[in-house]
């Protein structure tokens, strides 16, 4: 089969378009025909080397975090799938390589594709879908009445974030600029802050919840919005202890992700409120309840452009600029 490459680690290294063997199945894992793959940052932050403590991939290795496509074989375990289903998924750390004609993965990180989808709008959903819903439910419990400030609407995160916040009930204030406004507001956003004109931290106040997603100056303005009780969840890092401990890292590495969160932490306690870093994690399970939403016309994806792919490295450097508009496709079948 055909498959992007990562060769080497580095910001400058190119994908590389090879010939490789197919994937071999385990017997809890369905092999999937890659219809559809999408990008994501963190495509990009694991071909330079940025989280290579973390999950240290052994070069060469396939990169693509987002599939939709068929299910062509399963193994013997498989009890929840069978050979023609439409699936979509992101694949589990370690076992990553949507840019592929083929991937394996196992069964309970997958789901049904919803049938309301195309293939390609398929694809756009599974990581930054499963990445709203560990915040605002699981980890936030985002409920009815609530406050959250979701940052950059206009992201592969924010489009799915806001319209999750607005089922969920809450009130959703969001950032993008100026040329963004108006549809970020479509998607159900309440209040819309235009970051290049105006300051979110002298609008917003007493927020439930807070979604980050920038850098550190963001972060620490976004403390100051919420009210005592109220929970910071980035995504942008800082890490903290209790991602070490998911992660299972050794204790060096755990030390130096303690101390790196260790001032927002002191600040976030001094504000009463509570500070947590998400690293999402693939989860069939719930990728089914985004599907129910999705089928029921809940959350829409939102599809900035699709790319071939043969043009999977140009997908790459357009996601990296940051500008994208909701999510960006390669269409591989
Ligand atoms: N920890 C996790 O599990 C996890 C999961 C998913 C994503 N992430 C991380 O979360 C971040 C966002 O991911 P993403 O996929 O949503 O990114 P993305 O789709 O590439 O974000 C691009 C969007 O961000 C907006 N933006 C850029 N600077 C902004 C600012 N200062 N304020 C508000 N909006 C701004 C842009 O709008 P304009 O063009 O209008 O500026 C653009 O629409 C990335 O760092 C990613 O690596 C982490």
């Amino acid at each position: 089969m055909k498959a992007f490459i990562v060769d080497r680690y580095g910001k400058k290294e190119k994908l590389h378009l090879r010939e490789i063997a197919e994937p071999v199945i385990k017997e809890n894992d369905v092999l999937v025909q890659v219809y559809s793959a999408s990008v994501n940052l963190l495509d990009s932050k694991i071909k330079n080397g940025e989280f290579k403590l973390i999950l240290p991939y052994k070069t060469p290795f396939v990169l693509g975090h987002d599939v939709a496509g068929v299910i062509t074989k399963i193994g013997a375990k498989v009890s929840h799938f069978k050979v023609g289903d439409e699936v979509y998924a992101r694949p589990a750390d370690h076992r990553i390589g949507t840019f592929a004609g083929l991937i394996a993965m196992n069964e309970a990180d997958v789901a049904l594709k919803p049938k309301r989808l195309t293939m390609e709008e398929a694809a756009s959903i599974p990581l930054v879908a499963l990445t709203a819903w560990q915040a605002l439910v699981e980890k936030a419990d985002l409920k009815k009445g609530q406050k959250v400030f979701i940052q950059a609407g206009s992201g592969g995160v924010g489009t799915i974030a806001i319209q999750l916040a607005k089922y969920l009930g809450a009130t959703v204030a969001t950032t993008t600029s100026t040329a963004n406004v108006e549809w970020v507001k479509a998607l159900g956003a309440d209040i819309v802050i235009d970051y290049k004109k105006e300051d979110f931290e002298t609008i917003l106040h007493d927020y439930d919840v807070v979604l980050n997603s920038q850098d550190a100056k963001t972060l620490e303005k976004s403390l100051r919005v919420l009210k005592p009780g109220g929970k910071l969840i980035s995504i942008s890092g800082p890490p903290d202890p209790a991602f070490t401990e998911e992660m299972r890292l050794g204790w060096p590495l755990k030390m130096v992700m303690g101390l790196l969160s260790f001032g927002t932490r002191k600040k976030a306690k001094r504000q009463h409120v509570d500070y947590s870093f998400l690293f999402m994690r693939a989860e069939g399970y719930q990728l089914s309840k985004i599907t129910a939403l999705i089928d029921s016309g809940i959350i829409n994806p939102v599809i900035d452009k699709i790319f071939p792919f043969e043009k999977t490295e140009e997908a790459l450097t357009y996601v990296e600029s940051g500008r994208a508009k909701g999510k960006v496709v390669i269409k591989v079948i």
